[in-house]
């Protein structure tokens, strides 16, 4: 189905070719104000200025050819000559009829395109923080929307896993455990079973990172072990793996009570192997260069307004960087799955980062054609303002999180009076459900770039922006559904709207892949967040204007309740798109 907004942009267009003017200044957009017309073409003005005309008078002309369009109610011109338009509720009706009845509700699918989505990001043996819990959702969000639009996406998790918290981990037990066998030189044979738990590597992490900073041998240990685990020290491997396992077991525990899943599990040892022909290939081409007995690749270049230092290949102890292997992994994925496009949903602190590794990919040209994009995003912060942290003032671990918004929802929802008749174990997913929505919901409506402050409680309210507003309009719709159901009520045919209310329900409905394509362009679930939460304050409107159980004209009942499953079906759809679930009842 071709979008409204395209549509109607087609209707004026052509009127403006007609009066030779240039056809993009028929551009259609939803109307800034509502009270003179549905939708709105500003471009009279530019057009007047090209001619040299008055814009009033090519108002004119257009609105003439325009008249008695059939798919046009009213077109009238505001102000200085802009062309105000109101679709007609015939047109409305055969539209949302055709909206009803596609399977992908109004929205067309695109060109399909290979997308890799770089999301998630934790670190092994480190507990994950809110700014990963932003990565997974929007990464899960973007990952899902990309998939409906209709590209092929893999999301990879690209496990934080090389770098020198492995090193201090295996520095801090050998300190403690020196005559366990990973620490001999040789061969092994290593234990299967790992020595640690994740639990221990919880306590381990910290103590090793804190000895790090008091003690500058220990630190050179640590960066000595992290060089020789990646050159391949069987010990150092084997216990590497042991805290990969662990980790991962963990990892995808937590990820998966937030229904965020991975395709790949790659991590960034994953690549080590492609480090060393990639490395090669680079000097090859004279791109790679030593300094300070450092390896590096220059990507500063001219007209840089902020100093770019080189991308740091190999460290003059022979370990590789954070850099070495997003560069890796470009060649890695590129060998996989060519995809058209990579995109990192990463902290827009690490902007500098992906500028290096972007530009070194270019000029090595190590994945032709493929298009890097850094979806940065802002930091979540307290109510005081400050990054967001425990009562106890540490970094607030992802199942803690859950928790709290599961028992600040079940809070909200006995205070509401709601599932009350629901059986125990109902009630208890239900304010999982409502928990989860309440912390994804407020992160995805914000533009990912802006920073946000973390307030539970205004997140697990039922009226208002959150998601469990739009959670329980989906509820009341299904359970409307149910109930004319039990009166033998069915859904049938739609007809030309009855109410303004309906009107503009209906409208908004239509904007559904207006939204869905900016929200893909913009790389931004906040988009269809807003979308969907204006279609439930308008369906709101709706139900309290139009009374569709009493309403006596069986014709009328039946198109308002396929009108109100349309509705549903759409809600549903963005909010799965957003990683929330709608229960049955409450
Ligand atoms: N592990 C990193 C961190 O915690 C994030 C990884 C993001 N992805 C990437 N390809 N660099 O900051």
């Amino acid at each position: 189905m071709p979008s409204l907004l395209n549509d109607l942009s087609d209707i004026v267009s052509a009127a403006f070719t007609e009066l030779g003017l240039p056809a993009e200044l028929g551009r259609v957009g939803v109307s800034q104000r509502a009270e003179l017309g549905q939708f709105q073409c500003n471009g009279a003005m530019p057009a007047a200025k090209q001619a040299g005309k008055n814009p009033r008078e090519i108002a004119e002309q257009v609105v003439a050819k325009l008249a008695g369009h059939p798919m046009l109610a009213k077109v009238s011109i505001a102000g200085p000559g802009f062309i105000n338009l109101d679709l007609s509720d015939k047109a409305l009706a055969e539209r949302i009829a055709a909206v009803a009845a596609d399977e992908r509700l109004g929205v067309p699918a695109k060109d399909k395109e290979m997308v890799v989505v770089d999301y998630g990001g934790p670190n092994v043996a480190k507990a994950m923080h809110v700014g990963h819990l932003r990565a997974a959702l929007i990464g899960e969000s973007l990952k899902r929307l990309m998939r409906f639009s209709g590209d092929e996406v893999v999301g990879d998790v690209h496990l934080g896993d090389w770098g020198l918290p492995m090193g201090q981990l295996i520095a801090e037990l050998e300190l403690q455990h020196p005559d366990w066998p990973y620490f001999a030189e040789g061969n092994g044979p290593f234990p299967a079973e790992s020595p640690v738990s994740i639990e221990d590597l919880e306590v381990l992490y910290p103590q090793a990172s804190g000895r790090s900073k008091e003690d500058p041998e220990f630190l050179e240990k640590a960066r000595r072990a992290t060089a020789a685990l990646q050159a391949g020290r069987p010990g150092y491997r084997a216990l590497w793996q042991h805290f990969f396992d662990v980790s991962v077991a963990r990892l995808k525990q937590d990820y998966g009570a937030l229904g965020v899943t991975f395709d790949w599990w790659q991590g960034e040892a994953a690549v080590n192997d492609l480090i060393a022909p990639m490395v090669d290939e680079l000097k090859a081409k004279g791109l790679a260069e030593e300094s300070d007995g450092a390896l590096v690749v220059p990507v500063a270049e001219e007209g840089d307004k902020k100093e770019m230092p080189p991308l740091i290949l190999y460290k003059s102890d022979g370990a590789v960087m954070y850099g070495t292997t997003d560069l890796a992994t470009i060649v890695d994925r590129q060998a996989k799955v060519k995809p058209n496009a990579i995109i990192y949903v990463v902290d827009q602190r690490q902007g500098l980062h992906f500028e290096q590794v972007f530009r070194a990919a270019r000029k090595a040209d190590l994945s032709p054609g493929t298009l890097y994009e850094h979806a940065g995003f802002g930091t979540v912060n307290g109510t005081d303002g400050k990054p967001f942290k425990t009562r106890a003032g540490g970094v607030m671990k992802l199942g803690d999180l859950i928790r709290m918004a599961t028992e600040a929802a079940a809070a909200r929802i006995e205070e509401a009076g709601l599932a009350k008749d629901l059986p125990e174990a109902e009630r208890a997913d239900t304010a999982r459900q409502v928990g989860l929505a309440a912390v994804k919901f407020a992160d995805l409506s914000n533009w990912r770039a802006t920073n946000y402050i973390f307030d539970l409680d205004r997140f697990v309210r039922f009226e208002g922006k959150t998601g469990p507003y739009l959670q329980y309009m989906g509820v009341r719709i299904k359970s409307l559904l149910r109930k004319a159901a039990d009166q033998q009520a069915l859904p049938g045919a739609l007809m030309e709207p009855a109410a303004a209310e309906e009107r503009d329900l209906v409208l908004h409905m239509l904007r559904l892949s207006d939204a869905m394509e900016r929200a893909y362009e913009r790389r931004g679930p906040n988009e269809i967040a807003d979308w969907a939460y204006e279609l439930a304050a308008a369906f709101s409107r709706f139900y309290a204007a139009c009374h569709i159980l009493s309403e006596s004209d069986g014709a009328r009942r039946a198109s308002w309740l396929t009108l109100s499953a349309t509705v549903l079906k759409q809600l549903e759809l963005v909010l799965d798109l957003l990683g929330i679930e709608i229960p049955e009842r409450m």
